[in-house]
């Protein structure tokens, strides 16, 4: 049973990952026949968010509300909160767990999350840490590639973009490792390379990978082509983003390359690493992603609410 969720390492046993994801795959016929039940009544979501959110807070807070259950909290923590008079982050999880059943955080900080749970009551969720995990995120990929697919392994799966500051793909790498018969293809700049960390959690579980450059040589072999924002956010030196924010442009042309049947996803939001023109492309996952979030989100929250083994 897990009580706080933090990492995606958290999910590598197959009996856990799949419970969640079979209960998503529920939640979502429910919620598609109408016949969602209100098993998180009378529970109370606290949403606590010191960087920027759409579709996280969005999803969280309305599978919340489609379970029953009901929602406080702040969009901008750090200003809102009593963060900005200099509480620390510590006393303010004290002080929400007394008033909520969960508490889904957001922090601009790496490691954040794991802190904050040692000062919290309540099961506390990771929404991101700075450049480290966003496990709900990895979960609603893997929810979504097993939708699109029909599974989870024999998958050749490229990375693309920011592997050094994106949270999402980190996340990703963890559960993606548990399958059978994965490969994947790191596709980045020199400059945001996937961290050291994660190729050394590959090398010691014999997963193949690649790294690469051009987006090009992997195009036309990838299952799943899983685009990444350049992390603008994470940038001391504004010149530097600017030089590497168009590294890819996943365009009309690239998908000309890919396979017939290969998949395209991106956490969101995009700025230009994926053009509009190929929106209506059937391989296009990306909006089927964000929606996937909502069933995910729902199918977690019950299990950390009601799960009582
Ligand atoms: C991502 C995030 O916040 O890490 N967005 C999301 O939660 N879907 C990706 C990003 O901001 O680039």
């Amino acid at each position: 049973m897990i009580r706080h969720i933090i990492s995606a390492v958290q999910f590598k046993e197959p009996k856990i990952l799949n419970s969640i994801l079979d209960k998503a795959e529920e939640m979502e016929d429910d919620y598609k026949k109408g016949k969602l039940r209100p098993v998180l009544k009378d529970k109370i979501l606290a949403s606590v968010f010191y960087e920027a959110s759409t579709r996280t807070r969005f999803s969280f807070e309305s599978a919340m509300i489609r379970l029953g259950g009901t929602v406080i909290g702040t969009e901008n923590a750090s200003e809102f909160s009593s963060a900005i008079k200099g509480e620390s982050l510590a006393d303010s999880i004290r002080i929400i767990g007394n008033y909520a059943d969960v508490i889904v955080v957001r922090h601009h900080k790496k490691g954040a999350s794991k802190f904050a749970s040692k000062f919290s009551k309540v099961p506390l969720i990771n929404a991101g840490d700075g450049t480290g995990e966003h496990p709900t995120q990895a979960l609603i990929d893997v929810y979504t590639i097993r939708k699109e697919k029909g599974r989870l392994g024999n998958l050749k799966v490229a990375l693309i973009g920011d592997l050094k500051y994106g949270r999402t793909v980190h996340s990703l790498v963890y559960l993606l490792a548990q399958e059978k018969n994965i490969e994947l293809f790191f596709v980045s700049p020199e400059e945001l390379k996937m961290p050291v960390t994660f190729l050394n959690y590959l090398k010691v579980r014999g997963i193949p990978f690649k790294e690469v450059v051009d987006l090009k040589e992997i195009a036309s072999e990838a299952d799943v082509l899983y685009v990444t924002r350049v992390q603008k956010e994470r940038f001391k030196n504004p010149r530097k983003y600017e030089k590497l924010k168009g590294f890819y442009i996943v365009n009309k042309e690239i998908m000309q390359l890919a396979k017939k049947d290969c998949t395209v996803m991106h956490p969101l939001p995009r700025v230009d690493e994926i053009s509009p023109d190929i929106d209506s492309d059937p391989r296009a996952a990306y909006f089927r992603q964000a929606e996937n979030g909502l069933y995910v989100r729902m199918a977690l929250l019950d299990y950390v609410l009601n799960n009582k083994k």
